[in-house]
């Protein structure tokens, strides 16, 4: 028998009802500077002294830093990030690294996508990196991620790895490794706050 109109709008619905539910991200940390503490802020609140942080049922969007730093990482360098299911072409995850005043180059600071867009991500190592916002055009450094429920890995002074499985029994080169990925078109950028 076919579904009658009825049965068929409520499998719709509960598909997008199950859906929407689904949405989860989780940022997580790798702090190898052998001091400080990571700050993970949404929404004006601290809600991680570097231990994971999962949201279930929406978008994340927030800041991170590591280091004597002023409550939104002011004189350090600062991730941002806003990681959301695309709804549209290329409105799906951003995240960036910011060096624009009053933040400054603290410590090697490297993002990497996981759960999706595996390893895409930047690192900045140096306070004349080519990988972070110095000024508020800077849009090429954003790396943006189309896959649903991605997560990000933030690391601190980890010279570049940026495996979210890094194992730290393989030694590897000094040569710090720079993920680049072509320009995203950015969605509403979120500015340094
Ligand atoms: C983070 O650390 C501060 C200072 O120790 C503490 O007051 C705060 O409750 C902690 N926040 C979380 C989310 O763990």
């Amino acid at each position: 028998m076919a579904p009658t109109f009825l049965q068929a709008v409520t499998v719709l619905l509960l598909t997008s009802v199950a859906h929407v539910q689904a949405e989860t991200h989780t940022i997580r940390f790798d702090n190898q500077c052998g001091q400080g503490t990571p700050i993970l802020i949404l929404g004006g609140q601290i809600v991680s002294n570097g231990s994971e942080y999962s949201t279930s049922g929406n978008a994340l969007s927030g800041i991170a830093y590591v280091g004597e730093c002023g409550f939104n990482g002011e004189g350090c360098s600062l991730i941002e990030f806003t990681l959301n299911n695309p709804i549209c072409v290329g409105c799906g995850s951003s995240a960036d690294i910011s060096l624009i005043p009053p933040h400054a180059f603290n410590v090697p600071t490297t993002f990497s996508y996981f759960n999706g867009c595996d390893g895409q991500g930047a690192t900045c190592n140096s306070a004349t990196c080519n990988t972070a916002f110095f000024k508020s055009d800077d849009n090429q450094v954003q790396v943006g991620c189309q896959t649903d429920n991605v997560g990000l890995l933030v690391s601190f002074c980890t010279e570049g790895s940026s495996s979210a499985s890094a194992s730290s029994a393989t030694p590897s080169s000094n040569e710090p490794t720079i993920f680049r990925t072509p320009v995203v078109t950015p969605q509403s950028a979120t500015p340094t706050t």
